[in-house]
């Protein structure tokens, strides 16, 4: 057996008992590189004469050939083999039980903030935000609230500097979610039917407050606005809300500055123990406040009052959430509690709509 043929026979032996890639891999430089046995023999054909060099040439050439078709076999084989190792460690086993998913709820504002949007859309309200820093200008004085007016005191308003050096104007944390009544109407323009549900902040801590709640304001004005449509319209809403037929309010008259007249509105109700019955009963609870809408507050929008009127009213969110899920405590709203959420939170597939019910 001549050298070449030598070659070949061992290196075919080398390519077939190579047991992976990386090896197979130390193979073929061993042959190819720039130290292999081919490669040397190759640049040797250099120096040979011509009839040497024919003859040697054709023969290193099928070596070459030969070697790098085994090679090349021998690669597919190595990794067909590798992907049946990994097919056969990676397979699932389905038999096995899933993972224990966690799923969260949605929080009683966020569901009940839902509701009233449902019931409003339905009644052709529109929803309108503002800011939470606001300055004094829309929480107070455009509500006709002026700097000497008592109801400021009332209000335990958090105070906050307006820019890093501590000069210039005072800004506040708002108060209510009133002043969206003046920007939506300086923006929006004047006929307009919107609620304006959100965050309200007041200095305030025990079972029924706390520093940080949520309103949702109210807003309808035209020109031909009165006290009847504003008693229509939170009948409807509260009937709906409650989901009790033929429900009664009460408009007790009150006082807001932003309002003339104005009337606290109370619903019928009564007590079973610890449980409230909303609907029936001889009791009433205070739910919420309103009234027509002041010239001074309309003038200070820009809209005139001798053509335009309308009603207004707050109605606190956390508090109707309350009284609908029977939730004691407010502060437990707002302390993050996992067991609590899960007891109280609603599934995300609860989306309350009028066609679907409010709550399901
Ligand atoms: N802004 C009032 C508050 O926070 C609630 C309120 C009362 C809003 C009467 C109104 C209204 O729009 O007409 O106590």
């Amino acid at each position: 057996m001549n050298e070449i043929d030598k070659i070949r026979e061992k290196y075919i032996k080398l390519v077939e008992k190579a047991k992976d890639e990386s090896s197979l891999e130390i193979v073929r430089i061993s042959l190819l590189g720039k130290k292999g046995d081919v490669t040397i023999r190759m640049r040797k054909l250099g120096q040979m004469d011509t009839q040497e060099r024919l003859l040697i040439g054709p023969k290193l050439n099928s070596l070459k050939d030969d070697l790098l078709e085994a090679i090349k076999v021998r690669k597919e084989i190595l990794s067909d083999e590798a992907l049946n190792i990994r097919l056969e460690s990676e397979r699932e086993d389905l038999s096995k039980p899933s993972r224990p998913m966690q799923s969260g709820s949605i929080h009683p504002i966020s569901q009940v903030t839902d509701e009233v949007i449902a019931i409003f859309s339905d009644l052709g309200f529109s929803v309108a935000e503002g800011p939470q820093i606001e300055s004094d200008w829309y929480n107070f004085d455009s509500l006709n609230i002026p700097v000497d007016h008592p109801a400021r005191q009332e209000f335990d308003t958090f105070y906050i500097q307006s820019d890093a050096g501590g000069g210039g104007e005072m800004n506040v944390l708002r108060t209510h979610t009133s002043p969206v009544q003046i920007r939506h109407m300086e923006e929006s323009g004047v006929p307009c039917r919107i609620i304006a549900p959100g965050r309200v902040f007041r200095s305030d801590y025990d079972q029924t407050h706390t520093p940080m709640f949520h309103q949702v304001e109210g807003l309808v004005i035209d020109t031909d606005i009165s006290m009847a449509n504003l008693k229509w319209v939170l009948q409807e809403f509260c009937g709906a809300f409650f989901e009790v037929d033929d429900v009664e309010l009460r408009f007790r008259s009150s006082h807001f500055p932003f309002t003339e007249p104005s009337a606290e509105v109370d619903i019928r109700c009564s007590w079973e123990g610890n449980k409230l019955i909303i609907g029936k009963g001889k009791d009433w609870m205070e739910i919420l406040g309103s009234g027509m809408v002041h010239p001074n507050v309309l003038k200070c929008a820009g809209v005139d009052p001798s053509v335009y009127q309308g009603f207004a009213f707050g109605v606190g969110i956390d508090r109707i959430a309350m009284l609908k899920y029977g939730i004691p405590d407010l502060r437990s709203f707002f302390e993050s509690d996992l067991r609590w959420l899960k007891h109280y939170g609603f599934s995300h597939n609860n989306i309350p709509t009028i066609h679907g019910g409010i709550s399901q």
